[in-house]
Formats: structure tokens, C-alpha cells, sequence
């Protein structure tokens, strides 16, 4: 029997390679999604992969969410948290909504997936679990308290449950990807964004495969001596210690 892989926000952008990388890798792939259905039918029919609609901020849809994922297609070995929402603003411009929707989706999401996943990965001794952070949590972000904030919290998160979990065959880490050519990137005010493609010393962007591949190797079993690590990709825009 294939192994499980549910990808958070695992319809468009990062989600969506990620997804498609695990899939060729071998696995059984749900992707769920927040909220943009077309998006979602495409992106099941160009890939063949199971798509499930449940807002991850929710930790009685994510139960639920969860457990029509188990049923449909069995229990969860790995599990990627990638769903991530911005709203920037500078913090005296920003309403509690736009701090709301970010922690709600970005680091809530962290507690309701991994809590209903956990018991089931404890008990069968093995487990992958992958966060998807930002280069944004590491060095911090003018126009991104809120998102700053939610990303920095994931890494800590990630920290604490690896040692929790280190024992019982499950391993946690977070991936901390720079800035990679996606609809969010794309969003950036042009001249900000060209601003900051200057500043990456490797000079572009970076791409959604580069972190799917990544998160590929933190799933396989040749990775199941690291756990609780940061792992940056990020064309050296921020040198993390
Ligand atoms: N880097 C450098 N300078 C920035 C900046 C950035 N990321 N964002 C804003 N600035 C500068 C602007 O150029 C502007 O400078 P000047 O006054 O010299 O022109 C100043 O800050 C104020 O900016 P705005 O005039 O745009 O002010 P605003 O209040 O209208 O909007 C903002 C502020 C919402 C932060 C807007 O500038 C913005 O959206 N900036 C982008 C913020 C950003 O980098 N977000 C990352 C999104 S991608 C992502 O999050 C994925 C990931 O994980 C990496």
C-alpha cells in the first residue's frame, strides 16, 4: 500500500508543486484547499489528485477534514502545514482582521493539523511532518508584522514538537523558503518586488519545484535522522546561523 501525503493549501502555488512532487515520488496525495474552487477542479483534473475544501484556521474542519481524508484514501504518513495567506500592511495601517486571518490560517493551522494527526502517527511509530515557514520568519518583514509574526511562530512550534515526537518515529521540520515565483510573489507592488530580487545574491526568484524537492527528501527515509531542523532555501537573500 502507497503511503498517504496530505498537503495543505496543496492546489496552487508552493502547495500545488509540492503535491505533484510527492505524487511522483510515489505517494497517495490529498491536497486541501481554503477556498478557490476553480482553482481546485483544474488543478485535480491536469493532476489526477484528490482535492478536500476546509479552512485550516477551523480545528473542527480540520478534524473532519482529516478524517474524510483517512477514509477516502488511509491514514496520514506525512503531513506538509503549507497553507499561508498574506495581508500586509505596515503595522499602524493594519486592522486586527488582516492580524486575525494570518494567525488563524498560518500558525492556528499548525496546532489543528498536527493535533489530529498525531495521535495515529504516535501509534503506528512513523510519521513526516513539514512546515512550510518563510524567510519572512527568520529576518522579519517591513508590511508583515502579522505574517513575521505567524511564520516565526511555526519554526518554534516545529522545534518543540520534533523532541516530543523524536521517539516515537515521527519527524518534524520546517522549510524556510525564500522568494519564489508564485501569485503571492507576483502580488508584490512591481517596484518593491524588483527591489527585492536585488537583494537575492543568486538573482532570481526562487521555484515552487526547488521547496517541492526539498520537501520530497524530508518525507523519504533517507531523511529519518533529521528532525526539529530549519531548512533555508532562499538563493542566500538571508544567512540564517
Ligand atoms: N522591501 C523594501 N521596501 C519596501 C518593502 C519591501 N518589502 N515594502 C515596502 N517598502 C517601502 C516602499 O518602497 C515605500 O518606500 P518609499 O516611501 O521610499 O517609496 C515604503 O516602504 C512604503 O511603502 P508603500 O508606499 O507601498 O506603503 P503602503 O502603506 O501603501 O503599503 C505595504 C505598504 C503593504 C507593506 C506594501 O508596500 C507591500 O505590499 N510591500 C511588500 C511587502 C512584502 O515584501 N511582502 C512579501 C509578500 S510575499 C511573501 O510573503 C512570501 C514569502 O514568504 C517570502
Amino acid at each position: 500500500m502507497t503511503k498517504v501525503a496530505l498537503v495543505t493549501g496543496g492546489t496552487r502555488g508552493i502547495g500545488a508543486a509540492i503535491s505533484v512532487g510527492l505524487k511522483n515520488a510515489g505517494y497517495t496525495v490529498a491536497a486541501n484547499y481554503g477556498g478557490n474552487d476553480e482553482a481546485a477542479q483544474k488543478f485535480k483534473a491536469d493532476t489526477g489528485i484528490a482535492v478536500f475544501k476546509w479552512d485550516v484556521g477551523d480545528f473542527a474542519a480540520s478534524e473532519a477534514g482529516i478524517k474524510a481524508v483517512e477514509a477516502a484514501l488511509g491514514p496520514v504518513s506525512v503531513l506538509v502545514n503549507n497553507a499561508g495567506i498574506t495581508r500586509d500592511a505596515m503595522l499602524h495601517k493594519m486592522t486586527a482582521e488582516q492580524w486575525r486571518q494570518v494567525v488563524s490560517v498560518n500558525l492556528d493551522s499548525m496546532f489543528n493539523m498536527c493535533r489530529n494527526v498525531i495521535d495515529g502517527m504516535r501509534e503506528r511509530g512513523h510519521g513526516r511532518i513539514i512546515n512550510i515557514s518563510s524567510i519572512n520568519g527568520q529576518k522579519g518583514q517591513m508590511g508583515q508584522t502579522n505574517y513575521s509574526a505567524a511564520k516565526a511562530g511555526i519554526i518554534g512550534f516545529t522545534k518543540a514538537l520534533a523532541q516530543e515526537t523524536a521517539k516515537k518515529g515521527v519527524t518534524v521540520n520546517v522549510i524556510c523558503p525564500g522568494y519564489i515565483d508564485t501569485e503571492m510573489v507576483q502580488a508584490v507592488p512591481p517596484k518593491v518586488l524588483e527591489g527585492i530580487i536585488a537583494t537575492i545574491p543568486i538573482g532570481r526568484l526562487g521555484k515552487a519545484d526547488e521547496i517541492a524537492k526539498m520537501t520530497v527528501f524530508l518525507a523519504s527515509e533517507d531523511a529519518a535522522f533529521i528532525t526539529g531542523a530549519t531548512m533555508t532555501v532562499n538563493g542566500a537573500q538571508y544567512i540564517a546561523g
